[in-house]
């Protein structure tokens, strides 16, 4: 079974004044793909988001999924966190949610979003809301366990 980390990027949420109501349904929804071994709220700020995705990649976690603090508010910076962790870009996992998003909101050009590879984990960026996430998981979850497959060497194309 593969490991999960769920990290939820919002200043309001890390105060305890806001429910971390996307981070909940990505752990409920998860939890059938892999286990959900830790999920952390940390505020919007670059380095701390930075350390904790490096600190699950040295664990070995699988896949990260992180939401909120894609969008243009100054305070968002969970792109930038995640660049500085992958060493390899996956820009079709982003272009697809996008595409996927720009059918339910003309906003969804305005995520920048972004996933990749970090050693053997997938970093995967979704944006806040739940409804984004309720909206895009679906486009994801096909993906992910052939994803990790590759990632950990299982090279085999399907016959
Ligand atoms: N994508 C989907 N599928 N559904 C949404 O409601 N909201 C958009 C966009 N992507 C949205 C979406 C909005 S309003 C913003 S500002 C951006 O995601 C960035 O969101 P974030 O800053 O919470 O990460």
């Amino acid at each position: 079974m593969w490991t999960v980390a769920i990290l939820t990027s919002s200043d309001q949420g890390a105060m305890g004044l806001r429910a971390d109501e996307s981070g909940a349904l990505l752990q409920e929804s998860l939890a059938g793909f892999g286990e959900v071994r830790d999920r952390r709220i940390l505020p919007d700020e670059e380095e701390q988001l930075a350390a904790q995705m490096r600190e699950w990649v040295e664990q070995g976690m699988d896949l990260i999924v992180t939401t909120g603090g894609t969008g243009l508010g100054p305070r968002d910076v969970t792109p930038e966190a995640t660049r500085r962790v992958i060493t390899r870009e996956i820009p079709g996992i982003a272009e697809a949610m996008r595409q996927e998003s720009l059918k339910h909101t003309q906003m969804g050009m305005l995520s920048r979003a972004v996933a990749g590879q970090s050693g053997q984990t997938l970093v995967i960026n979704m944006p806040g809301s739940p409804k984004a996430v309720r909206e895009l998981l679906p486009v994801i979850r096909p993906i992910l366990d052939h994803a990790l497959r590759l990632i950990h060497g299982q090279t085999q194309h399907e016959k």
